[in-house]
């Protein structure tokens, strides 16, 4: 069968097994998916090992490491599958936002296995995909609802109106919620990535050691602002270090998660109420927060809302959540052209 007859059995049976690909950043990831919502494979090899002792991401690097990793990781997600190239219906990939150099390994690889197979091929924005990964968490979840996506490069407040069609409701004007606590982990001397180090130290702090103001976060807009909140944390260690007071670090990390955890949950919470839906869905790598979670969690109990977090393992960038937005993108449009690109700043919206 051609790409072709393969995309109008796809449109005519609402059926589809996908491998996908995810390489935006520093995981290198591929799955297999059934009709969006059945996980078959998911491998995910992560270099964060590789970039610890530079704390962050060194671009160059991530790419080198992308080529090295993404036949081995596709073979495997075929392996675990039980499934050959000839046994699938389509090939779903990232193709933005993300780091260029990172994004174009799988989009390459995609495309050329997209060729060789004759495989349609369907290219998904990574925050749709994050999005997804709530309905591989809940299968009897489906648009419209409305949610929070926080990420190393995003926060937003995001509705989504159908599988496709996203409005935007608010986002941050300066750093992301995970870039914030990744840059304040770096000043306590915690490893790359900060967010999950944080959350630990914040374990041992009273969150109410510090009070941290933020105006702008207090006001009616549903845009986030965290640069500020991130200076006065920094600042507030630099304070303790004068005084000799080290120990109090848990304080601050757990004073920061708590403001930061208050501002995004009371934001979300009245955007859910303000939107008319009955389901708040939170997407994105900080939603492995188990602070903010549990928070979302109760505050929608209490207005009766329903709350939908991702499953642990699809928090963090995977490939599973690329092949539910990949097929729901492939009932929607036609499959991509080979000629498509990558795209760094792609929009949801
Ligand atoms: O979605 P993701 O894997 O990559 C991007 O698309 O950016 O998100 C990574 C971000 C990092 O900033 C990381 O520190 C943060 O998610 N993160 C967390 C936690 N786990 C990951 N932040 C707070 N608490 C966590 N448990
Ligand atoms: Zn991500």
């Amino acid at each position: 069968m051609s790409a072709e007859s393969k995309y109008q059995h796809i449109l005519e049976t609402k059926k589809a097994v996908l491998l996908s690909i995810e390489s935006s950043c520093d995981e290198t990831a591929a799955a297999v998916v059934e009709n969006g919502r059945t996980v078959l494979s998911n491998v995910v090899h992560t270099q964060i090992p590789l970039h610890q002792e530079f704390g962050g991401v060194v671009p160059e690097i991530a790419s080198r490491n992308h080529v090295e990793m993404i036949t081995p990781v596709v073979s495997r997600a075929l392996e675990e599958a039980h499934l050959k190239l000839e046994d699938l219906d389509g090939i779903a990939v990232t193709h933005g936002p993300g780091l260029v150099g990172s994004l174009l390994i799988g989009l390459t690889f995609a495309k050329s296995l997209a060729f060789a197979a004759d495989l349609p091929l369907a290219c998904v924005n990574h925050l749709a995909s994050h999005i997804a990964a709530n309905y591989l968490t809940f299968p009897d979840l489906e648009p419209p609802f409305t949610c929070l996506i926080v990420s190393g490069g995003h926060s937003d407040l995001v509705r989504i109106d159908s599988y496709n069609r996203f409005t935007p409701i608010g986002s941050t004007r300066d750093d992301a919620a995970g870039e914030a606590f990744d840059k304040i982990a770096r000043v306590l001397g915690l490893p790359y990535p900060g967010g999950p180090e944080m959350e630990k130290l914040a374990k041992e702090g009273d969150p109410r050691a510090i009070r941290f103001h933020s105006a702008f976060n207090e006001s009616d807009t549903f845009d986030f602002s965290f640069s500020g909140l991130k200076t006065a944390a920094i600042h507030e260690l630099h304070v303790l270090e004068e005084k000799g007071e080290t120990a109090k670090k848990a304080d601050i990390a757990a004073s920061f998660q708590y403001t930061l955890v208050k501002i995004l949950s009371e934001k979300a919470l009245r955007a859910v109420l303000e939107n008319g839906d009955s389901t708040l869905a939170l997407a994105g790598g900080v939603s492995a927060n188990k602070a903010l979670r549990e928070t979302l969690a109760e505050k929608c109990s209490k207005n009766g809302i329903r709350f939908c977090c991702p499953d642990f393992k699809y928090c963090t960038d995977n490939a599973a959540m690329v092949g539910s937005a990949g097929f729901y993108r492939l009932l929607d449009a036609p499959p991509d052209s080979l000629s498509i690109n990558a795209y760094p700043n792609l929009e949801l919206c």
